[in-house]
């Protein structure tokens, strides 16, 4: 009887199967294809819109509070709070930039400054910071003096995720603005904001007038209240940011030799020149590692391609444990990722025991399926990805309580749905390139139901 149904189940997965992809149909394995079928399924919606199934509701918010008015304007401290789960801002830090609505100007700004200060010449005496239409602002670098500073200032634009460093996911600085509006009648907000992150990749919304922010004083025993508050929600898509994947994804276990690689040309593919070779003299030579102004990385030779390869090897699989390691790697000469995340789906993630060196952390996007979490580094031990190179690489083992109804290791099962590394989702081998159990015991009612019970799952995400 439960034979039959979960036929059954398998039955009707199969026909939302050919419904959603029909590329599906020529795949070997039913259980792949649900993965495959799912993976597009996401491409092709995220592509769609700034939309991330791994953490729905990330977005960056750009907060203006008014302090206090003047005589030709307002001052006020802006804001940006990034609320995406995993996916921060690395350096060399984020620009942001808006239009003015009328004439306004930037009398003087604290604990950030505008590239440029444009043309200031109808001003005498008292020349304003920055007289654009456009103005484009940058944070400070760590270290300038106190008097330039304000809290969560002084970054240099690296602005940590929700998920890892709730504390270092905010960044502030302070703006005078002058031929402004000095009332909440008559004040014009700032309109068509721009964030880069460092690279491109986000989108604004409209700046929006939101209750005003209640402060609390230092010593907690009074509360302030800003006079006007406007906000103004960014959000991020992959697509928007690159073309190609910036990571790609390996996998090999205990029970094959064979090392399944990054599929060829993940990242782009290589030429004469994108590329230099791991054994290249030029290595020695100095300044290979210096980072350059325009962040173009310098690439280690790969048939991927991709500044970063994460590696997932099962490793061990003993009666109601089995153990993952997972294994991160550096191809960019010209980048050392600071605090970086590496995020995983699985669905055994649910019931991870121990994860040995690195920081582990549940994410539970849909609240009811627990599936997904996010590895990063230990502070000061290594929450540093080191350039390409011998010391380029990290690892990590983890030890999952093996969810008795649905572990197995055929399949592919036992190899993650999805990976990000620094937010951005990772190329994964295709199904059938997925390493193999050897022949034996194929035929298992066990699998039958397994295969049913994980398609539920991803059907589960599916609608
Ligand atoms: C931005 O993210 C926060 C935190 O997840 C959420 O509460 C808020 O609704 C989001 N805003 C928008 C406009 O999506
Ligand atoms: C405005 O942004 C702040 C964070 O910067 C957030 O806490 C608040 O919920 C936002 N308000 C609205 C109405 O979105
Ligand atoms: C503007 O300020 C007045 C009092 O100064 C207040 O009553 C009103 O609600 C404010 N309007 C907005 C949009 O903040
Ligand atoms: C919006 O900002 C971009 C970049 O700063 C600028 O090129 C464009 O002209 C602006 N659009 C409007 C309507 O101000
Ligand atoms: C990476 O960090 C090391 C040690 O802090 C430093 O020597 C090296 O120059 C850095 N490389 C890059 C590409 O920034
Ligand atoms: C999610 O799984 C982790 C173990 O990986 C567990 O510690 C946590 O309690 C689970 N959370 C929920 C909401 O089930
Ligand atoms: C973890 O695995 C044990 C053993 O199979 C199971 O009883 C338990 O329900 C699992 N926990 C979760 C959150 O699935
Ligand atoms: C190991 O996996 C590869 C790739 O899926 C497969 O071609 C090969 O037959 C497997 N090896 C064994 C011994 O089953």
């Amino acid at each position: 009887m439960a034979l039959n149904s979960s036929a059954k189940t398998v039955q009707e997965i199969s026909f939302k199967q050919k419904f959603h992809c029909q590329k599906c149909r020529y795949r070997p394995f039913a259980g792949m294809n649900l993965v495959f079928c799912t993976v597009v399924f996401f491409m092709i919606f995220s592509s769609a819109e700034a939309y991330d199934p791994l953490d729905p509701f990330g977005n960056i918010t750009i907060k203006w509070d008014v302090m206090s008015w003047t005589p030709d304007g307002y001052v006020a401290v802006v804001t940006m709070n990034n609320f995406q789960l995993f996916r921060h801002i690395i350096t060399p830090g984020w620009t942001l930039g808006w239009s003015w609505a009328k004439k306004e100007v930037i009398w003087s700004m604290v604990g950030a400054q505008a590239t440029e200060q444009g043309d200031c010449s109808k001003f005498k005496g008292n020349v304003p910071h920055c007289c654009l239409r456009n103005p484009v602002i940058v944070d400070l670098l760590p270290g300038v003096p106190y008097n330039q500073q304000i809290s969560n200032c002084c970054k240099g634009g690296v602005v940590a995720s929700w998920g890892q460093d709730p504390a270092g996911s905010v960044s502030s600085f302070q703006v005078s603005v002058g031929q402004a509006g000095s009332s909440n009648k008559t004040v014009k907000l700032p309109k068509n904001f721009t964030l880069l992150g460092p690279g491109p990749g986000y989108t604004c919304g409209p700046s929006t007038i939101v209750p005003s922010t209640v402060f609390l004083t230092a010593d907690r025993r009074r509360k302030t209240q800003a006079l006007m508050t406007w906000n103004v929600t960014c959000t991020y898509s992959q697509f928007l940011a690159s073309k190609n994947p910036t990571c790609c994804v390996s996998f090999s276990s205990f029970y094959n030799d064979t090392i399944t690689p990054c599929p060829t040309c993940s990242c782009g593919c290589r030429n004469k020149k994108n590329c230099i070779m791991s054994n290249s003299k030029e290595l020695k030579k100095g300044g290979i590692n210096t980072p350059r102004k325009d962040n173009i990385p310098l690439l280690q030779c790969t048939h991927h391609m991709c500044p970063i390869r994460v590696h997932w090897h099962v490793k061990i699989n003993y009666r109601d444990y089995w153990r993952v390691k997972i294994a991160v790697t550096n191809f960019n000469y010209r980048m050392n990722y600071t605090q970086w995340t590496l995020v995983a789906q699985h669905p055994n993630l649910n019931n991870v025991t121990q994860v040995f060196s690195f920081d582990y952390k549940p994410l539970v996007p849909y609240q009811s399926i627990n599936d997904t979490g996010m590895f990063y580094g230990m502070k000061f031990y290594n929450d540093l990805l080191m350039e390409a190179g011998p010391f380029g690489n990290i690892q990590s083992e983890v030890l999952l309580q093996k969810n008795k109804e649905t572990f197995t290791l055929k399949q592919g099962w036992a190899f993650p749905r999805k990976v990000y590394f620094n937010g951005d989702e990772c190329k994964l081998p295709p199904p059938d390139a997925y390493p193999v159990l050897p022949n034996s015991a194929r035929r298992n009612p066990i699998v039958l139901f397994t295969l049913a019970a994980s398609a539920l799952l991803m059907i589960l995400f599916i609608s």
